[in-house]
């Protein structure tokens, strides 16, 4: 538990708050790049920290991203006309370039000097790994590009979707790096989900239940070790990732892809929810990419044309009481994706932390939020944000069966290592 002051300090992203600063000391996922698919295309509103935003690709291919209400009199970007260069506003014509400059004040003349005097907030952006990046921290502390595996991996063998969460993004955070629920929430997925399905570690996270952790600091966040029963003198570990600010790893099912997640702040009561799924060594199969798509795995389906759940808050997560008697979805919802958005959003829009009963197998969750305010004080104090290395993010999660008096520390340092080239260590 915490007190009610902490859990707003950890909850608040937005411009000049502790939590906020530090977030805008990484590069951010901010959009898919197909969603600028060509120069000239149109906008696309983007919310990240709290702050609303207007990105576009220009004439020559510059990604901008600048702030979304026109200098004039406000008026929304989105209905700008992307043209020659620039992003025009519809209202007046005012026009703004990939650094906020106005480029074109039609209305008044050049010498009144009105023109130069305008600029909207801007933000770098880079492109890579199928993601727009956006930096929004001062420009001295701009850390190096993202160095996480699936960034570097070729297209095919990568699958990146993102999904509206209408939760604080902290909530989500912790969902990520919680490897007791598996056992109850997604059980009834274990068997029958073609990702999870046929895998030794499907069926020993249904038959034991009770999860013990041993965790280790990583320079870039964290390497969680979940330890459940296996057979008898053995112990199936499950080794989650927690990689700062807000990326998790999940343990891998055999030779299945892997999968992770960033939590993304919209605002404080909203957060993108993106998951990659990435074979280090092969494409994913097309037939696999439909099935991610549909929900499987741990993507969810979404509303044609926008990152809205199809189940979601508003119709109950489509909710299915014979299916959760029957056990084939344990909360009766369908999809891993949208199970943990359903209990995550119940908690309520910014969960209230000073009421939580926290037990043993909380151990990582409360260990990533002394983490999270450690990090948001160095930076406070003029420190440097950790994990801004790529090195650190170049890290994998894994699963594996050990003796029982085997050194599990010896082992999960060495599972987790990237290896280029080489396949991930699951059962
Ligand atoms: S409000 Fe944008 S040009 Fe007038
Ligand atoms: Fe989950």
């Amino acid at each position: 538990m915490i007190d009610e002051e902490t859990n707003a300090l950890m909850t608040r992203t937005g411009p000049g708050t502790p939590m906020g600063e530090l977030y805008r000391r990484y590069w951010i996922p901010a959009l898919l790049d197909w969603e600028l698919p060509e120069r000239d295309c149109p906008p696309v509103r983007v919310k990240l920290l709290g702050e609303k935003l207007i990105a576009f690709r220009d004439t020559d291919g510059r990604l901008g991203l600048i702030d979304e209400f026109c200098a004039h009199r406000g008026v929304s970007l989105w209905f700008g006309r992307n043209e020659e260069c620039g992003l025009r506003c519809a209202y007046h014509g005012w026009k703004y370039d990939v650094n906020g400059n106005c480029v074109d004040l039609p209305s008044e003349s050049e010498e009144s000097g009105m023109r130069q005097r305008i600029k909207l907030k801007s933000y770098p952006c880079v492109e890579a790994g199928g993601v727009i990046w956006a930096y929004m921290g001062p420009p001295e502390h701009k850390p190096p590009l993202p160095g996480f595996e699936w960034v570097g991996l070729p297209p095919s063998h990568r699958v990146i979707t993102k999904r509206w969460q209408e939760s604080n993004y902290l909530q989500a955070v912790e969902g990520g790096i919680d490897s007791s629920h598996v056992s109850f929430l997604h059980r009834g997925d274990m068997a029958t989900d073609p990702f999870h399905k046929n895998t030794g570690g499907s069926r020993m996270v249904v038959k034991a239940t009770k999860t013990l952790f041993d965790i280790l600091d990583s320079p870039g966040g964290m390497i969680i070790g979940a330890r459940r029963d296996a057979e008898p003198g053995k112990y199936y570990w499950r080794i989650t990732q927690f990689i700062m600010p807000w990326y998790t790893l999940i343990p891998p099912y055999a030779n299945n892809a892997l999968n992770g997640h960033a939590w993304v702040p919209m605002d404080d009561e909203n957060c993108m929810a993106w998951t990659m799924t990435f074979h280090p060594t092969a494409p994913i199969p097309e037939k696999d990419v439909e099935l991610l798509k549909d929900g499987h795995g741990v993507h969810a389906e979404l509303i044609p044309g926008t990152f809205r759940p199809v189940a979601n808050r508003a119709n109950d997560y489509l909710i299915d009481r014979a299916k959760q008697k029957s056990g084939r979805h344990y909360n009766g919802v369908r999809g891993l994706a949208i199970q943990d958005a359903s209990v995550q959003e119940s908690i309520g829009v910014i969960a209230d932390r000073s009421l939580e009963n926290l037990v043993s197998t909380d151990n990582a969750i409360i260990m990533a939020r002394q983490r999270l305010l450690k990090a948001a004080k160095t930076v406070q104090e003029g420190g440097r944000a950790p994990g801004l290395e790529p090195q650190d993010q170049l890290i994998r999660s894994a699963s594996f069966v050990l003796p029982v008096d085997a050194d599990f520390k010896q082992h999960a340092l060495d599972a987790v290592k990237y290896r280029k080239g080489e396949p991930h260590i699951a059962v």
